[in-house]
């Protein structure tokens, strides 16, 4: 084994120790997937290593049709259902009805009203009764995510908050996904670094931060859709 696979591997055993530890003392814990390429990793993992973990995804009504098609993928390759989580119908009429289809392009606070109704809302009813979460954020991704933990409290949700590939590169992700031939949104092979909602999500060009695709219209600081801000 080459020095970068063996410490690929001590990655991968790492992440593995840090879900069998959360299966074992913070059940229920529930993961959180977007089906990501992070996402991903995590289900393949679960599903093999500590499938007392669950799953849940946010149903925004505006994700890609990719995201749909794997979403479909996954109801007969792995032992597990995703559980889906809507937003509330009388919350988005209302702003609909109020600022139109496409309001997050017309203010950030417009856009995080969209992100509030249709992400941040759902997952704490995800959360509820729920003694940990998971995450497949890195440390990598973002400016706002530098000093990610693997382990932290957190405190809106009353739980603990699980990130267990923070250290993971994208390599190291891509890498995984090859290796065990994980199924993975379609849309990372045209370009999409991060995946969102469709009409908040862009590929990126060669060289361009791996989040820069993601609202692409605002500045790298407000680049969260507050399922991951602390409120202190
Ligand atoms: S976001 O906050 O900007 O949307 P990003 O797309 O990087 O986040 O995803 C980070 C993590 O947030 C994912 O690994 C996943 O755990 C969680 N997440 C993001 N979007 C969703 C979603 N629609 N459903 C469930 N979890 C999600
Ligand atoms: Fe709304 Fe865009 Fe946020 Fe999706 S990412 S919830 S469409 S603002």
């Amino acid at each position: 084994m080459s020095e970068i696979q063996e410490a690929r591997a001590a990655k991968v055993d790492a992440a593995i120790a840090v879900l069998k530890d959360i299966e074992q003392q913070y059940s229920p814990a529930i993961l959180a997937s977007s089906f990501g390429a992070e996402d991903m990793v995590l289900m393949d993992l679960i599903c093999k290593h500590a499938p007392g973990i669950d799953i849940f995804t946010l149903d925004t009504g505006r994700l890609p049709k990719q995201t749909y098609d794997l979403m479909q993928q996954l109801t007969s390759h792995y032992d597990k259902k995703v559980q889906v989580f809507f937003p509330d119908a009388s919350d988005i009429e209302a702003f609909v009805t109020s600022n139109g289809p496409n309001a997050f392009y017309d203010s950030v606070e417009l856009r995080k009203q969209c992100c509030g109704i249709r992400k941040v809302a759902p997952l704490k009813r995800a959360l509820e009764g729920k003694k940990a979460w998971l995450t497949g954020m890195r440390r990598s991704q973002s400016v706002t995510r530098a000093e990610l933990p693997v382990s932290e409290w957190d405190d809106d949700h009353g739980l603990q908050k699980f990130s267990p590939l923070t250290d993971w590169s994208n390599g190291d992700v891509w890498a995984y996904i090859k290796a065990n031939e994980v199924p993975y949104n379609t849309l990372h092979d045209e370009g999409y670094a991060s995946i969102g909602c469709a009409p908040c999500t862009r590929a990126i060009a060669m060289g361009e931060d791996i989040r820069a695709g993601r609202w692409w219209w605002e500045d790298p600081e407000n680049k969260e859709c507050g399922l991951h801000v602390k409120s202190k």
